[in-house]
């Protein structure tokens, strides 16, 4: 059985993929606000390090970039103020995209933007020096497909870095955390975003999500070469990173 997010109530792929955009939708207004307050900031410093891994790509004359499942674009935004050329940004949900463009152009960027399923992306084959994806891949219908997809549109020697939630190895980390994630935010994030099933699915499908290691077979078994993680604030996120082999057409 293939692995992807299961919204409650959905059944099957197609259904599941629809909760997910609507329920991104409702939350875009107040989805920067709550990010840095339910993460008390910590998400910067993921981002940081996401940043510095991409860095010796991102200065490359002419490097093409993807931020996929870019959001409201503050991903998109650190790397395009260490690039050499543009950054793509693209993201399924209308309502985030429109926020990303606000920011990015406020910040003096022309972030090319793309309106598409990260499932199925509108560009050539072999086309990106690199994707990033930060908290967006386990909110995909299907890890392993979405991987393949990703393989197609790397260069060979492309790079492929996800950012995401992940499983706190200590047991007291994971304790603190489980209480965290299952209590207060769901309480914070529904009183301030006034959606509630937005901050319950949040930390149910993080707890659905593979672990580390898991997804890094994954990544293997799609084929990536040099498929390796590192474990972020005691495990909480993980930046998953991976090449497309040169041997790969
Ligand atoms: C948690 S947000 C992360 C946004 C941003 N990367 C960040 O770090 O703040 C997840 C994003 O993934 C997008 N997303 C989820 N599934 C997608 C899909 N199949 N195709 C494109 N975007 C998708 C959502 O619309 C949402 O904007």
């Amino acid at each position: 059985m293939s692995l992807g997010t299961t919204p409650p109530g959905t059944s099957g792929e197609k259904q599941a993929s629809v909760w997910v955009q609507r329920m991104f939708a409702d939350i875009a207004p107040k989805y920067d606000l709550l990010n840095h307050l339910l993460s008390f900031n910590i998400d910067r410093g993921w981002r940081k390090v996401l940043l510095t891994r991409l860095k010796p790509i991102l200065i490359r004359p002419g490097a093409r970039v993807l931020d996929l499942c870019c959001g409201t674009g503050d991903v998109l935004i650190d790397l395009q103020s260490a690039a050499a050329s543009p950054i793509i940004g693209a993201d399924f949900c209308h309502p985030m995209l429109v926020t990303a463009h606000a920011k990015s152009s406020k910040r003096g960027f022309q972030a090319p933007l793309i309106e598409g399923d990260a499932m199925q992306l509108p560009l050539a084959d072999a086309s990106l020096d690199a994707i990033s994806i930060a908290f967006g891949f386990r909110n995909l219908v299907n890890y392993e497909a979405a991987l393949h997809e990703l393989l197609r549109v790397l260069k060979p020697g492309g790079l492929l870095a996800i950012l995401e939630f992940s499983h706190p190895p200590g047991l007291f980390m994971r304790i603190a955390y489980g209480f965290y994630s299952r209590a207060l935010l769901p309480f914070i994030g529904s009183l301030i975003s006034g959606s509630r099933e937005a901050y319950t699915y949040l930390p149910e499908s993080v707890s659905k999500f593979p672990t580390a290691t898991k997804l890094q077979d994954m990544m293997f078994t799609a084929g990536f070469a040099d498929a390796r993680f590192e474990l972020l604030t005691g495990g909480i996120a993980a930046l998953h990173l991976a090449t497309k082999s040169t041997a790969r057409a």
